[in-house]
């Protein structure tokens, strides 16, 4: 560990925004993506979207093109779904519930203000056939889209709903819903068999005072490490000497700060 840097002061609210909120049945969304950090996905023509209007936060977005283009799937994967509003998700709840019923509609779509799609860093992808769905759309284990999910993580994207982790996410596994939280967070979870929930807890441990989450990538490294939040009013955030940082809220007690070292990392990351 290096010797504190700087200290950055956050407010409550920072607790509820960055790249690492958790979102479920238990911890709300707390306000949707702003307009700001959201990006059309047709600001990168490559990109197919399976109707019009679907927008992405923009790191999410680029790393997403990037993904898809590395992987060769840019013909045959189609952008599902990105950003929902609270009033987009609430009718797709009601539509499901009319079409699917309860026990279908519960496992395959969160509650409003429960989704992770609010946050803007969610996206659903599907296999490009006739008729692709928008609640469940094909994405399977091989060709372009085995491919995709074996380059996901490098990109900073996890399978946020895995097999096997239903009991904890209590929702169902979907092999077309991936959430960016960036490349080192998405590693470890990888390296870790991790479902969020879980890294969350895990990242709890890592204290600034005492021994912190390293993860080599490329020439770099990145230093992770958790900040309680003070509960009420601001958090000084005590940041180790680094090229680049970053502060995510968990969105349920704290902050995980990520320090990036070697500069090729800290670009790639960006
Ligand atoms: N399909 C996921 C759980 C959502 O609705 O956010
Ligand atoms: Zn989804």
């Amino acid at each position: 560990m290096e010797g504190v840097h700087m200290i950055i002061t956050v407010g409550q609210e920072a607790v509820h925004a960055g790249y690492l909120v958790l979102i479920n049945g238990d911890h709300p969304v707390r306000e949707d993506a702003g307009a700001d950090r959201l990006r059309p996905i047709g600001v990168h023509g490559s990109l197919r979207g399976r109707q019009e209007g679907i927008r992405l936060e923009q790191t999410c977005l680029g790393q997403l093109a990037a993904l898809l283009e590395a992987s060769g799937g840019e013909k045959d994967i189609v952008i599902v779904s990105g950003f929902r509003s609270r009033t987009e998700q609430a009718v797709i709840y009601r539509q499901s519930l009319a079409e699917n019923g309860k026990a279908y509609t519960s496992k395959y779509v969160a509650l409003p203000n429960h989704s992770e799609h609010q946050t803007g860093l969610a996206v659903d992808v599907g296999k490009l056939v006739r008729d692709v769905d928008f609640i469940a759309p094909t994405f399977p284990d091989d060709g372009v889209c085995g491919r995709f999910k074996q380059l996901a993580a490098e990109y900073g994207f996890i399978m946020r709903y895995q097999e096997g982790k239903e009991a904890i996410t209590r929702i169902a596994c979907e092999p077309w819903h991936y959430r960016f939280v960036g490349r080192p967070h998405a590693a470890l979870i990888g390296q870790h068999g991790f479902c969020l929930e879980e890294y969350i807890d895990f990242v709890r441990d890592y204290r600034y005072s005492g021994a912190h989450l390293t993860t080599k990538h490329g020439g770099g490294e990145a230093e992770i490490y958790f900040v309680p939040s003070r509960g009420d009013g601001n958090t000084p955030v005590p940041i180790v000497a680094c090229e680049a940082y970053r502060i995510s809220g968990n969105n349920v007690d704290g902050f995980i700060v990520t320090a990036f070292h070697g500069k090729e990392f800290a670009r790639s990351e960006a």
